[in-house]
């Protein structure tokens, strides 16, 4: 694989404790209700595997591709479950799928114009007729407003592992600059290091003007959990896409 940007490269071994609270259960339920059939699903970007796991529990062939490495947690893996370290951008399947999900904020991480037009042909590509592409995308105006800086604490047994985060916003993405502490008490030693994404929102009507252009239609845009109409507030929004050949 030639070198791609991964952005968890430095933190992936923490990833879960500091996403432990997160519920990927309401999740995965959540967006199991929206699925085309129980038949197979990919999972983009599936991080460390939660999601594609959770579904994998109700039977459903589930692929998980992603590109870090680092992230993948083969444990996880059963006969419902895969998972493939590839770049999904130049991923060339065997086989269509019935569901494409991407989820915790994927879309963004597609944070160039070509990445996010390549992201929607290559999803109109893979999806059998009927079938959905379903995630959830970062909202420009809360995006633009995220500038407080925060602070999060992971405490373990033998770790005490510190995030600082801030946000920088450019034109046309938004940086987040994640600076890490991490004292490991047992080996009496501690270490820092610095972590930036570069993520970009998306408007509706892009994501529309994307979809026209890969034969597909939008069925469903609310709230991600809450099902609430979109406001100026709303953090993160789900898109749930279905493909409609054309004849
Ligand atoms: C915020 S994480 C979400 C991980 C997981 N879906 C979750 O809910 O915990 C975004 C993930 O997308 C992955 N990713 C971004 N672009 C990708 C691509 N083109 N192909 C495969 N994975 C990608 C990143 O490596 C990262 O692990």
């Amino acid at each position: 694989m030639n070198k791609i940007y991964e952005p968890f490269l430095k933190s992936a071994d923490f990833y879960d404790l500091f996403y432990k609270n997160k519920n990927y259960k309401k999740e995965t339920d959540y967006v199991l209700k929206k699925l085309s059939n129980k038949i197979n699903l990919l999972d983009v970007g599936c991080g460390t595997g939660k999601h594609s796991f959770l579904f994998s529990k109700y039977k459903i062939n589930v692929t998980g591709i992603e590109f870090s490495k680092k992230m993948i947690n083969r444990k996880l893996e059963n006969k419902y479950l895969k998972f493939l370290n590839d770049d999904f951008l130049k991923f060339k399947p065997k086989q269509k799928f019935h569901n494409i999900v991407a989820l915790f904020h994927v879309v963004n991480y597609m944070n160039s114009e070509y990445k996010i037009r390549k992201f929607f042909s290559q999803a109109s590509n893979i999806l059998e007729n009927n079938g959905r592409l379903i995630f959830d995308s970062w909202n420009v105006i809360d995006s633009k407003n995220q500038n407080q800086p925060t602070e999060k604490h992971i405490k373990t047994k033998n770790y005490d592992i510190f995030r600082f985060s801030k946000t920088r916003s450019y034109n046309d993405y938004i940086e987040v600059i994640f600076d890490f502490l991490v004292i490991n008490h047992d080996a009496k030693k501690y270490h820092s290091f610095t972590e930036k994404h570069k993520m970009r929102p998306y408007s509706k009507n892009f994501f529309l003007s994307l979809a026209k252009e890969n034969d597909l239609k939008l069925i469903e845009n609310k709230e991600f959990l809450t099902e609430k109409k979109i406001t100026t507030t709303t953090k993160s929004s789900i898109y749930v896409f279905e493909k409609k050949y054309s004849s």
